[in-house]
């Protein structure tokens, strides 16, 4: 082959692996009960309104809520996946404003322990899944396990939630440290919640990125101060998403902010469109790596 020629293939094999991927986002704690779930179903709404396709993916598996909080009962479950022959699109349910999401299931654990063919599949799967999506939001149960780890650690930003309580910023240093110590560079977007005020938030980004700093010598992010609302709770019981409960409230008016920073970022153009998923192939290094 001349070299004209060889040039423009390898141009044309580049060209096809540069295709467009999910921007990857997950969502922990330290402690439990902080408001992921919430923050992540209202922000995925919030991008979906945008114009954004998002797949939020439940991965409090055994106690994921996220039908229960948009008041939708989804036919499938990760675990169904797992279980039966049923492909992942197939478990992909449809949530308020076009959003997609997958439902928890029976366990974490029950991933881990799968034959390499099956998690193999998966990953295979949500590779082809991703090219659909502009955003993959994972909402994670609190702290971090050896298994959640694995997804935490293949991301692209990692939001934390805290409340300003001295138990729960404590808590998510703890599980920031524990990140931090597996991996120096996925950045932290720090979401204060139930704050009393947009002071108060400031104020504990302000001193948790120092301990971060002075400990860690990390830098982080504030994404957002979400305001402690009443209206929050009304929404859950009524099982309505509170970005559609109260559009107008503060607290919605916050959440439309963070998709809009988040969206518009630099960086998130850039990480958009990127090599054949760098998330796959690491959630495959963490997974089929030492298995039999
Ligand atoms: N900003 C807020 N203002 C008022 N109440 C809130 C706020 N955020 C969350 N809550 C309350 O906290 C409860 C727990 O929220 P959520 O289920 O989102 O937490 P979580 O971190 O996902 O919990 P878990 O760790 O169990 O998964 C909600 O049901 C709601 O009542
Ligand atoms: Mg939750």
């Amino acid at each position: 082959m001349n070299d004209q020629a060889e040039k423009l293939r390898s141009r044309l094999l580049e060209k096809s692996s540069l295709q467009h991927m999910a921007k990857t986002l997950a969502v922990v704690s330290g402690k439990g009960g902080v408001g992921k779930s919430n923050f992540s179903l209202n922000l995925a709404i919030s991008l979906c309104k945008k114009g954004e396709r998002v797949l939020l993916f439940d991965m409090d598996i055994g106690m994921g809520n996220l039908d229960i909080l948009m008041g939708r009962t989804s036919l499938y479950s990760i675990a169904d996946f797992f279980d039966q022959c049923i492909s992942l699109k197939q478990i992909v349910s449809k949530g308020p404003h076009g959003l997609s999401y997958i439902a928890g299931g029976t366990g974490l654990s029950h991933i881990v322990k799968l034959k390499e063919e099956k998690l193999a599949s998966f990953m295979e799967q949500l590779d082809v899944l991703m090219a659909n999506y502009d955003y993959m939001i994972f909402d994670m149960g609190a702290g971090i396990t050896e298994e959640s780890a694995k997804f935490i650690l293949s991301v692209q930003k990692i939001a934390v939630i805290t409340t300003p309580e001295p138990t729960s910023i404590t808590d998510a240093y703890s599980a920031m440290k524990q990140i931090h110590l597996l991996n120096e560079r996925i950045p932290f977007y720090l979401v204060i919640n139930r704050t009393q005020s947009e002071k108060e938030g400031q104020e504990t980004f302000k001193r948790i990125s120092a301990v971060l700093k002075r400990f860690l010598g990390r830098d982080s992010n504030l994404l957002g101060v979400l305001p402690d609302d009443c209206g929050i709770q009304q929404a859950v019981k009524r099982q309505i998403p509170f970005v559609l409960f109260q559009e107008k409230s503060s607290a919605s008016k916050a959440i439309r902010q963070m998709a809009f920073t988040l969206s518009n970022s630099q960086d998130d153009r850039l990480i958009g469109n990127q090599q054949s998923s760098e998330f796959i192939s690491k959630l495959k290094n963490f997974f089929l790596k030492n298995k039999k």
